[in-house]
């Protein structure tokens, strides 16, 4: 299956602001730091503030003492003040900063531990519906945007309000009321007209990210498919689809920028006119001498301080908005419950002998397609059965459904009498031990791969538990030996490799049942019987349900089902089978036409 287009941004979603209050119980983590961090803001804001009412004594110094009488310490202590003062609002902002630092990234570090470990939590379903990439970004911009929505709305909106705050506080108290309301004015109409772009362009931003992510679910989808792409010559094929995601991107970003064009012009011409009008007034009234020269220095550096926080004010905004969704759709992926979950109070599985049960089991991966009707069967305790039957029938089903992958739809699976539902599922798939039929292999060593069957095992335990899979003597080929690193999924080891390792694994975890899904199906005959003496041992008095793809090697089990198209058709010894003459013998003779039958 491929990832296709991640489409669901709906374009008109509107942000939740409630999201924000999600956030709180990553600030109280830190009360100390916000704390500081808060009141290093206030200085830091102070300290801006304060910056033109130095420059204005400088200037009005200078212009009153024109004359010889000029004395020279007045103004330069002022010009160090100014200074100083400047120096002081970046240094609180850094320092703010630098506090603050610590509670966004170890809200991010919480909230990336969280959604690993829901996503871990999640079930099978899930993991084989979802699209690697887009998740993968879904979950960056996630944790992106908590941080930002931290850092933002605390350091950027609260502190802008504050200094418009002060400084109409100030020339309420130095000029009067008009210069107040004109800012005022600027301001609020500077607002709405940016909050109004902005909302109009946030639909090409959406678009822009959804293509950003569609093309990168290709990308990655393409490339998982490496050998399949080079099986069929396909490469012109996917650099086209690429290439047709890849333009939709490029219009979107182009309507982005164009966008983006419009509301950085729109804002410089509301300031620039807000600058003329102002600049106006003041200038007149200096004319006049209703103020001084200092006035008129100390009101420019005023609009032009204000406007610059203001100026990200559409980026913000936008980013505060985005980032509100891409929280809420974090927040969203963690809210959603797993589908398989622990009862309350549910207790660990207890394995006594092993008995494991299906009652009369039906399951579908979906509602309409019935995949297991009525299977019904029991495997003693420390008995082997073996399950075959066509592809496609549903053997492997059986295993998914032991390990608790799935909830069969009605029916049940007990294990010495427990329902499987019952139980918590740690202990139970603690006491299971699964070689798969394909086994995927971290992109590490060889030596830790082994080891992941039990991480704390020793060193001895792991060696002999490759020399029981018979590994011992591909290991020992290797350049690297243990150290070898096995490619992205373990792609560098051959099929039949892999599953010498899987089965080492199992044998290391040491469970009380065993499933193998077809364990040996990509050995060669030789090895298998060589693997079949290690795999017999590991199942003597174990359960064990053996999925089995040769006939010939599931013979001495202790009871053999055949399984057609999801139902349970014939079971019993070989040999009964055989004489029965129905399925099985003719799958037995399949597999043996070339040697004389028994
Ligand atoms: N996750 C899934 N979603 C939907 N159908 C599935 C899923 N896994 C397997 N199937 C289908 O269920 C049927 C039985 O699969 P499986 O038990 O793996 O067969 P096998 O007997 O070869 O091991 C197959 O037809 C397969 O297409
Ligand atoms: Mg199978």
């Amino acid at each position: 299956m491929r990832a296709y287009a991640d489409n669901d941004y709906p374009a008109d979603h509107k942000p939740d602001w409630k999201v924000i209050a999600g956030l709180w119980p990553y600030l109280t983590e830190f009360r100390g730091r916000v704390f500081l961090a808060l009141s290093l803001l206030v200085l830091a804001k102070l300290a801006t503030v304060a910056t033109p009412i130095a420059l204005k004594y400088i200037v009005d110094y200078l212009d009153q003492n024109r004359s010889a009488d000029l004395v020279l310490w007045i103004p330069v202590v002022l010009v160090v003040a100014y200074g100083s003062l400047r120096f002081a609002s970046t240094l609180f902002s850094e320092l703010r900063d630098a506090v603050f630092a610590r509670v966004a990234e170890r809200a991010m570090r919480r909230v990336s531990l969280r959604v690993f470990r829901h996503l871990h939590q999640r079930e099978l379903a899930f993991h084989l519906d979802r699209k690697t990439g887009g998740l993968a970004r879904d979950i960056e911009r996630g944790t992106n945007g908590i941080s930002f929505l931290l850092r933002f709305t605390l350091f950027n909106i609260v502190p802008t309000l504050l200094e418009i705050l002060l400084v109409a506080g100030i020339l309420l108290v130095v000029f009067n009321v008009t210069y107040v309301l004109a800012i005022l004015v600027a301001v609020v109409v500077y607002v709405v007209f940016s909050i109004r772009v902005t909302e109009w362009r946030t639909r090409f931003v959406r678009e822009a990210n959804a293509r950003d992510n569609q093309s990168n679910s290709r990308a990655v989808d393409s490339l998982l498919n490496y050998e399949t792409v080079k099986y069929f010559n396909n490469e012109n094929y996917e650099a086209q689809l690429y290439d047709r995601d890849l333009e939709e991107w490029e219009q979107a970003r182009l309507k982005n920028r164009l966008s983006l064009a419009t509301l950085n012009g729109g804002q410089a011409l509301i300031i620039g006119l807000a600058l003329i009008v102002i600049m106006a007034m003041a200038v007149r009234e200096v004319a006049t001498g209703t103020i001084t020269l200092g006035d008129f220095t100390m009101i420019n550096a005023y609009l032009i301080q204000l406007f610059i926080p203001l100026n990200a004010l559409g980026f913000v905004y936008r980013e505060i908005r985005q980032a509100l969704v891409n929280v809420e759709r974090l927040f969203k992926l963690l809210g959603d419950r797993p589908a398989i979950v622990d009862k309350p109070d549910a207790p660990s599985l207890a394995v006594a002998k092993g008995e494991v049960r299906f009652e009369h089991v039906c399951f579908g991966y979906r509602a309409d397609r019935p995949i297991l009707r009525d299977v019904d069967f029991s495997i003693p305790a420390g008995h082997t059965v073996a399950v075959v039957g066509a592809s496609g029938a549903g053997k492997s089903t059986l295993a998914r459904l032991l390990f608790r992958f799935f909830d069969v739809d009605s029916g049940s699976i007990r294990i010495d009498g427990q329902d499987i539902r019952d139980v918590t599922q740690d202990s139970l798939r603690a006491a299971i031990g699964v070689v798969p039929q394909d086994t995927v292999l971290f992109n590490d060593t060889l030596y830790r791969n082994l080891a992941y069957g039990r991480p704390e095992a020793t060193e001895a335990e792991v060696y002999r538990a490759a020399r029981m899979a018979h590994l011992e003597g591909f290991i020992h080929s290797l350049p690297e030996g243990y150290d070898t690193r096995v490619g992205e999924r373990g792609l560098k080891l051959s099929g039949g490799e892999k599953q010498r390792v899987a089965i080492a694994r199992v044998i290391l975890k040491n469970p009380p049942l065993l499933i193998l899904d077809e364990a040996t199906s990509s050995l060669d005959s030789l090895s298998e019987r060589a693997i079949l003496g290690a795999l017999q041992e590991v199942s003597r008095q174990r359960t064990t349900l053996v999925i089995a793809h040769r006939l010939s090697t599931i013979r001495d089990a202790d009871s053999i089902l055949v399984m057609d198209a999801g139902r349970l058709v014939e079971s019993g010894h070989h040999s009964d089978l055989l004489a029965l003459g129905g399925h099985y013998a003719r799958l037995w003779h399949q597999q043996h036409q070339d040697q004389a039958p028994e």
